[in-house]
């Protein structure tokens, strides 16, 4: 795979199909395909998609609610990971954030996932809290935010 190729679009409802029935197998990706989709459709949400040739190797998405946003979501394909893609797609989401004039990225991780908080790490994001037991009444979320 050549890491050249890579190319980021904005995520279409065709991209989507074409993914929903892999995410749970592919990407690992932890939302129904319905959440997925109503989050797609919702008029304040970006998604991103990165591409080589016509294949979907990568997603990320963001809530925007003025001049914050969310990021709701981001996976890199089960066989590529810890190539660059996640840094790829987290930058391009951060300076789409900045074009439209957020001012602050919000995010929760699991405390378990290191390799997303490493990624989150890696671009400055910074821990302000926790919520205890969040995930699987378990792990803590710990929650992440970024000024842009
Ligand atoms: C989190 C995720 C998107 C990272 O994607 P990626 O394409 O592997 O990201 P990158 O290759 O850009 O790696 C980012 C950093 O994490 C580190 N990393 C990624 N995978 C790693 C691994 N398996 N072991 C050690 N470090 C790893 C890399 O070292 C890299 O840091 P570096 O550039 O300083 O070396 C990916 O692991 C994923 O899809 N996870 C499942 C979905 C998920 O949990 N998303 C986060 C929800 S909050």
């Amino acid at each position: 795979m050549s890491y050249n190729n890579i190319k980021i679009f904005q995520m279409t409802m065709e991209d989507f199909s074409n993914i929903k029935h892999i995410l749970l197998h592919d990407f690992d990706d932890f939302w129904n395909v319905q959440t997925f989709e109503e989050e797609l459709k919702n008029e304040n949400s970006y998604y991103l998609v990165a591409k080589i040739d016509n294949t979907i190797i990568g997603f990320a998405g963001m809530k925007i609610i003025l001049d914050e946003a969310d990021i709701m979501n981001i996976a890199t394909r089960k066989d590529s990971r810890n190539l660059g893609i996640g840094s790829i797609m987290l930058e391009k989401l951060i300076s789409i954030a900045k074009e439209r004039g957020i001012k602050k990225l919000m995010l929760e991780v699991n405390e378990k996932n290191i390799n997303a908080i490493h990624l989150y790490k890696k671009f400055n994001f910074e821990e302000i809290s926790t919520r205890k037991k969040y995930y699987d009444n378990m792990y803590d979320a710990i929650i992440m935010q970024k000024f842009l």
